[in-house]
């Protein structure tokens, strides 16, 4: 009774002390905005990358929006992503005024570098490459094309802070990087964001000065990010009972709570909190965060081992590519039926993840204002309409995961007998 719910989405990596940071940040109201917690996130960062500058912002959709206008990338220029991927990453391609143009992915649902080439036309002037679900992309590939083609690289490292690639730390490799601490992320400070820029002096000082011009969030916007770590703590362990659900819907109801993502950027809109530097209330969450990086990471790891152990033999269940340098931000299995899987585990109330059950996530994304052509990229639809999240996430215990593994067999015997 009480127990926390398997729940992928629900405030996965908080844990009491991180509540306590988020109760300490809250009181702490002449800090709100500015404060030292932001140069401890910086310096950590210049230390992990070995890089001289870094900058924070309150999302990686801010991070990357100011990434792309230090590139001076705007209007008649073309930047690659991949499909199957969040709304969050052909937005801020749109916001600076350019094209988002959307590459096939390979088995790994990274972008397919084989295909990579036909995609590149004399307007393109960037290659985002996104490390899905903290699953390495094949980047020194990708490198190669962008340096023949002389395009510039930037890696998406949303999901795969830590991760690493033939031993070097992803986000090493391009020519800038960005971060989210999102409430789902990595590390998560309930918004947040981090980017970089490596050897291009001219577009650093740009990035420099555009982070200068900006502000900082307002004091309401920040009070609903850190109540949120705190509201979670008392919510979740009501959350299987009808209580919990109820003060969630209200919470939200009355906006105390944040979104994820506004209405607005299903239709590749600016919503009103972008761009803006992260705030020092949140920069106290990611610090605290961060130091706990390499637990959180052995610990997703620990459990996609125990994923790929126990459902290796299971009919009609694949399984994510077994990569030892991959974190398993999430363990994404192909399942068809995926939603009548879903829903089986719903009834049991536990909730999987969705993430990119849509090709271009969340459901809702009006393709057309973000320019994808539905049956474009033939093979990431085909993931996303089979793909299925189970979680990974820090605090999961032994006993959580065993019982997934169970579920997924009760599952596949009723369902592959007949
Ligand atoms: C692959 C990917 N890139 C970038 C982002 C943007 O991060 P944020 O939510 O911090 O803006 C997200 C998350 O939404 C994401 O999933």
């Amino acid at each position: 009774m009480f127990d926390r719910p398997i729940a992928i989405s629900l405030s996965p990596n908080t844990k009491p002390d991180d509540v306590r940071q988020a109760a300490s940040s809250l009181l702490n109201i002449y800090n709100w905005q500015k404060g030292s917690w932001e140069k401890k996130v910086i310096s950590w960062f210049k230390k992990y990358f070995q890089v001289n500058q870094v900058y924070l912002f309150n999302s990686g959709r801010s991070a990357l929006y100011c990434l792309l206008k230090s590139f001076n990338i705007g209007p008649g220029m073309e930047v690659i992503i991949q499909s199957f991927t969040c709304v969050a990453v052909p937005d801020p391609i749109i916001w600076v005024g350019a094209k988002p143009v959307y590459s096939d992915i390979d088995n790994s649902l990274n972008i397919d570098p084989a295909q990579l080439t036909q995609y590149i036309t004399d307007k393109t002037k960037a290659i985002i490459v996104q490390h899905t679900f903290g699953i390495p992309a094949q980047i020194h590939m990708i490198k190669k094309i962008t340096q023949k083609y002389n395009l510039i690289l930037i890696e998406d490292c949303a999901h795969s802070l830590g991760a690493t690639h033939q031993g070097k730390r992803i986000g090493s490799f391009g020519d800038a990087a960005f971060f989210s601490f999102g409430r789902d992320k990595v590390i998560s400070s309930v918004f947040g964001g981090a980017a970089f820029i490596r050897n291009k002096s001219e577009n650093l000082k740009n990035l420099s000065n555009i982070y200068s011009s900006l502000s900082y969030p307002d004091y309401k916007w920040i009070v609903k990010q850190v109540i949120h770590p705190l509201a979670f703590f008392f919510i979740l362990p009501l959350y299987n009972y009808y209580l919990g659900k109820f003060i969630l819907y209200c919470f939200q109801k009355i906006t105390l709570l944040s979104k994820p993502i506004e209405p607005i950027e299903l239709t590749g809109g600016l919503p009103s909190f972008i761009p803006y530097k992260l705030p020092n209330a949140l920069a106290r969450l990611a610090y605290h965060q961060l130091k706990k990086l390499s637990l959180f990471n052995v610990r997703r790891q620990a459990i996609a081992r125990f994923y790929f152990r126990q459902l290796k033999d299971i009919n009609n269940i694949f399984l994510p590519p077994d990569n030892k340098e991959a974190i398993y931000l999430r363990f994404n299995i192909l399942v068809k039926n995926r939603d009548k899987l879903y829903r089986f585990f719903r009834q049991y109330h536990i909730l999987l993840g969705l993430w990119y059950a849509n090709v271009i996530d969340p459901a809702g994304v009006e393709f057309d204002k973000i320019a994808y052509t539905k049956g474009s990229s033939e093979y990431a639809e085909k993931m996303a309409s089979l793909s299925l999240n189970l979680p990974t996430y820090p605090s999961l215990t032994d006993k959580d995961s065993g019982y997934i593994v169970e579920l997924i067999r009760k599952y596949a015997d009723k369902n592959n007998r007949r």
